[in-house]
């Protein structure tokens, strides 16, 4: 698991010859070191006041669950609503810094102007699971509302969970 439904780090016995340690979403070093105490603990039969709390067999049903549908409906609005919506501003009106999903013959296209005044053309479609990238004013970068990926403005990844950039799209760049 990268990141568990409920945040909460899965770390404990998953069976009867099997100690689980996954979930830590990013910080790894701190609960690495966390999940090794805590499973010593566990194996030298020493109680622990947050075993129960981690415990891989809990998930968390509840909140797990809950979260899971929250996180699916809001997905499903990014995913639809976005594609919904229509864009129609010129490619001439990009500043430089600036990037915007636009409508471009005829397709949803992410089109950003960087410093040096040179137009990226990209598919604004996510390559994790198909959602469709914002442009991050502050970060200048493309960011997928849906769980979290982000690319640079020539579509390379910053942050996963995507391993693949945006597809570079060849179309006029001429102003529009
Ligand atoms: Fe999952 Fe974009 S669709 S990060």
């Amino acid at each position: 698991w990268e990141q568990p439904l409920d945040g909460i780090p899965a770390i404990g016995r998953w069976g009867d010859h099997q100690l689980l340690a996954t979930g830590f979403a990013g910080n790894g070093m701190t609960m690495a070191t966390f999940a090794g105490m805590l499973l010593a603990d566990l194996l030298l039969g020493r109680d622990n006041d947050l075993a129960d709390l981690f415990d891989p067999r809990h998930l968390h049903l509840r909140v797990g669950a809950v979260a899971y549908l929250e996180e699916g409906a809001e997905t499903a609005a990014y995913f639809l609503g976005d594609r919904l919506r229509q864009n129609t501003t010129p490619l001439s009106v990009l500043a430089p810094g600036e990037g915007k999903l636009i409508e471009l013959d005829g397709r949803q296209v992410a089109a950003s102007r960087d410093t040096h005044g040179a137009l990226h053309l990209l598919s604004p479609v996510c390559t994790h699971l198909g959602c469709l990238v914002h442009w991050n004013d502050a970060e200048r970068t493309w960011d997928c509302p849906c769980h979290g990926s982000r690319y640079a403005q020539d579509g390379q990844v910053l942050d996963g969970p995507a391993i693949a950039p945006l597809e570079a799209l060849n179309l006029p760049k001429t102003p529009r």
